[in-house]
């Protein structure tokens, strides 16, 4: 069993639209027993709560099926248990390797460099664009499930 972890600031958008969408692309190649998504936070802003609105319409308006989630900071234990820690922005990969153990650096990457492109899966906090939010992701995940099989 393979675990890949996502991360953004709050986990309540662009990591758990990850989560599911990740999880229905492992679904759909039979995977389950082979390959575990989760997804978590840097921070502890939005700790125990649910996806944001606008990120679950998204997900039903693309018939991807919804995980109960609630937002998660990363811990000691998730740094471990991963055998891949994708960040969703620059920020987060700053964050996440500030606060990861000697033993986990190595399993820390920028979600677009699946793709080998230097870009980021851009905030849809202040803008509330969560299609763009899917589109980035659908176009960078396919790889990662790639290199996690
Ligand atoms: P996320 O979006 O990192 O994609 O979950 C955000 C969620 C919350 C905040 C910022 C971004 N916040 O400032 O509380």
């Amino acid at each position: 069993m393979k675990k890949v972890i996502f991360v953004c600031l709050g986990n309540i958008c662009r990591s758990p639209m990850a989560e599911m969408i990740m999880d229905q692309l492992v679904d759909q190649q039979g995977l389950t027993n082979e390959i575990q998504v989760e997804s978590r936070s840097t921070s502890t802003y939005e700790i125990g709560n649910e996806p944001h609105p606008g990120a679950i319409a998204e997900l039903k308006q693309r018939n991807v099926p919804l995980v109960k989630h609630q937002a998660k900071q990363i811990t000691t234990d998730d740094f471990e248990s991963a055998d891949l820690i994708i960040g969703m922005d620059k920020q987060n990969i700053i964050d996440l390797k500030q606060m990861a153990p000697q033993s986990a650096q190595n399993k820390i990457y920028l979600a677009f460099s699946s793709m080998n492109k230097d870009a980021e899966v851009q905030d849809p906090w202040y803008d509330h664009n969560f299609n763009r939010t899917y589109r980035q992701l659908m176009e960078l995940l396919p790889a990662w499930l790639e290199k996690l099989k």
